[in-house]
């Protein structure tokens, strides 16, 4: 099924004829790249577009930036600086919050010279643990400002899994809520926070934004060192003398209430770190994926512009959370970078009731509607009944990220969303590729259920284990033969496993982790994953961290986990479990085993369902072989059992 764009949508599409620029981009990328960057700001411009060290890339060497004066300083002295940057809709309907950039900038300004006070400087780490709050996306702006590196970690990951971050990132400062609202319910975030930080070393601030005024919840703020405290405190840090093991909580109020609404914005190297995200892999703790300021708001910069077609009146949002790369790259900074106005919603497309996303698309006129597979299906499943009370009229292009979007919830987005007006740009990309990799353009047709080709300047294939390219819709490798801008630059403290999981498996190329098949006219159409990475809901969990958490419980022995196919969520996870000798496992252990790992990952782990087994297939060597489980439990071929152990 072959979908032609609206004539309208082609008329405003920036890209018109993708072949031709495909071909001239991949041709010469870095004179492609190049050219996009000289429509960003930079301090200082590159004396190299690409230093390409296989495996690492860099890129804009020699030049000097900061995303922050592309998000926001570059705007200051045009027009843009009284264009609303940002609109927060809170869940319960109450005070809606808008910055215009000029607004945004005093508000960013003042964060990061209270980070100063604090005595954070360039290069310094700083968790961010919050939920969708306007105070996230300034203290993420705060940071970049002064050259400081934020990690941001979900608010729905558990204390244990915030403090494995924490720990490898070896941060600074930490923020926080104090509670959030979450639906019916409050989320007492700060207990998680005080968990995590249980023998921490590194963390010598936490600043607490208290979402929540009232209440038991806010009463069990740590006491807030008074004044005089705090003033002894960070004149102590800042003269370098010792900091005391346990960390002092601040709250953002008090932090900022007396801050200058001007702050410089430091000069940085294109090549520096901005912010490292941890994202799960096959094995071992997350990985943190490290993103620069140059090359990433390049990719970034691009991407949104050519991809959604935008335009200076956009209302653009995106439904993800600040907590994975989607918020970072497509809430926040290239929003921002391209001028226009973000939306953002705190609660789910659930609460108050299922038809709050459709009330805030006519409420707020928004033009480019970016989600998740997963929430089409969620909603699908109440039928087109609650649309039909929405016009739903201002939308002109629709987009589609984390997981494979099956035809069938494509075709209902397009027809009940779109109303067969909006272009689906189905994005396939990653945590570590920073930008939409294969991604359609409004102006090309469309294929429901593929991702269509690369995007300019990405020169990516699919393969066999050899790197050899496969014919015609066969399954391979989805990999990438040459650097774009907005790759990782490495793993955080790690860059045995950045060469082993992107560049070793198949040589000379980067390794994506995806199968995927292209067809005869050239459409990509991804599988999905080909390591033992399991995505529910579009959230990325590694398999190793699942089964730790099982295995921490006293009666388990051996556990491995798969994704089980989902109507809704895409995948599920389900546990095989080897129990220590004597104990039998029984409903009552089923349901002790879900909550451990809920507590010890967050409630997207949950697992949906549980087996008992006497043993597991490994492999001669003793790794468990998830795919002869998954294949078993599918009633699907087992395919290559040669390693298989008897
Ligand atoms: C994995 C990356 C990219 C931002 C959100 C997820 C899967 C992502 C698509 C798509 C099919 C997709 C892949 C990829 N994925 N987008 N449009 N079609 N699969 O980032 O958590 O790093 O996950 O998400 O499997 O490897 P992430």
């Amino acid at each position: 099924m072959l979908i032609n764009p609206d004539p309208v949508v082609v008329e405003n599409s920036y890209v018109k004829n993708y072949d031709q620029l495909y071909k001239e981009s991949i041709e010469n990328p870095e004179a492609f790249w190049e050219k996009i960057a000289n429509e960003l700001f930079w301090y200082k411009n590159w004396d190299k577009v690409l230093d390409w060290q296989y495996p690492y890339a860099r890129w804009f060497v020699g030049g000097q930036t900061n995303i922050v004066a592309n998000a926001l300083d570059r705007h200051m002295n045009t027009p843009v600086a009284d264009k609303v940057a940002m609109i927060w809709v809170p869940q319960d309907d109450g005070g809606v919050v808008t910055y215009t950039y000029k607004q945004l900038n005093e508000q960013v300004s003042k964060f990061a010279n209270g980070l100063k006070s604090l005595g954070v400087k360039k290069g310094d780490k700083v968790m961010i643990y919050m939920p969708r709050v306007p105070e996230q996306f300034i203290a993420m702006l705060g940071c970049l400002k002064i050259g400081a590196v934020h990690s941001v970690v979900y608010s729905g990951f558990s204390a244990t899994a915030l403090k494995t971050r924490i720990t490898d990132a070896a941060a600074k400062v930490l923020v926080c809520t104090n509670a959030y609202p979450y639906g019916k319910k409050t989320v007492p975030s700060l207990e998680n926070v005080k968990e995590a930080l249980k023998d921490n070393k590194s963390i010598e601030y936490v600043i607490v934004v208290e979402r929540v005024k009232t209440g038991p919840v806010s009463d069990s703020l740590p006491p807030v060192l008074g004044d005089q405290r705090q003033a002894e405190k960070i004149a102590s840090a800042q003269s370098g003398g010792p900091s005391s093991s346990t960390p002092v909580f601040i709250t953002w109020q008090n932090l900022i209430s007396k801050q200058s609404v001007q702050c410089p914005t430091e000069v940085m190297q294109s090549t520096d770190p901005a912010f490292i995200l941890y994202t799960s892999g096959t094995t071992g703790t997350p990985k943190g994926v490290v993103h620069s300021h140059g090359g990433y708001q390049v990719g970034i910069y691009a991407t949104l512009k050519w991809v959604f077609d935008i335009k200076p009146d956009d209302i653009f949002w995106c439904t993800a959370d600040a907590g994975w790369i989607t918020g970072h790259s497509y809430i926040l900074y290239s929003p921002l970078i391209n001028g226009i106005t973000t939306f953002i919603y705190e609660g789910t497309p659930t609460y108050p009731d299922i038809e709050i996303w459709w009330k805030l698309i006519d409420q707020y006129k928004i033009t480019k509607f970016y989600t998740a597979p997963t929430a089409v299906r969620s909603l699908m499943k109440f039928g087109e009944e609650p649309l039909k009370k929405y016009k739903l009229d201002s939308l002109k292009i629709l987009g589609s990220v984390g997981e494979p979007i099956n035809p069938e919830a494509w075709l209902w987005f397009y027809k009940y969303v779109g109303h067969e007006k909006c272009p689906i740009m189905d994005t396939w990309w990653q945590t570590e590729t920073g930008m939409h990799m294969i991604t359609p353009v409004p102006s090309v047709p469309l294929k429901p259920g593929s991702a269509f080709k690369p995007f300019f300047g990405v020169d990516a294939d699919v393969v066999d284990e050899k790197g050899n390219k496969v014919p015609p819709n066969t399954q391979g490798y989805l990999i990438v033969r040459k650097p774009w801008p907005s790759m990782l630059m490495d793993v955080y403290n790690n860059s045995k496993r950045y060469h082993e999981t992107y560049f070793e498996k198949i040589p000379n190329v980067y390794f994506s982790g995806d199968s995927a098949k292209i067809d005869e006219d050239g459409y990509y159409w991804i599988v999905g994953r080909n390591d033992d990475v399991i995505k529910v809901s579009g959230h990325r969990l590694g398999s190793a961290e699942l089964e730790s958490a099982f295995v921490s419980h006293p009666k388990v022995a051996e556990a491995a986990v798969i994704g089980k196919p989902d109507e809704i969520k895409g995948e599920s996870i389900k546990a095989f479990i080897i129990l220590k000798q004597g104990v039998t496992g029984d409903d009552v252990l089923k349901e002790e085993l879900k909550q451990l790992v809920r507590k010890e990952i967050g409630p997207i782990a949950t697992p949906d369902a549980i087996d008992f087994v006497d043993k597991l297939p490994k492999t001669r060597s003793g790794k468990i072989m998830r795919r002869v489980l998954k294949a078993q439990e599918l009633g699907q071929p087992v395919g290559d059992t040669s390693t298989l152990d008897d």
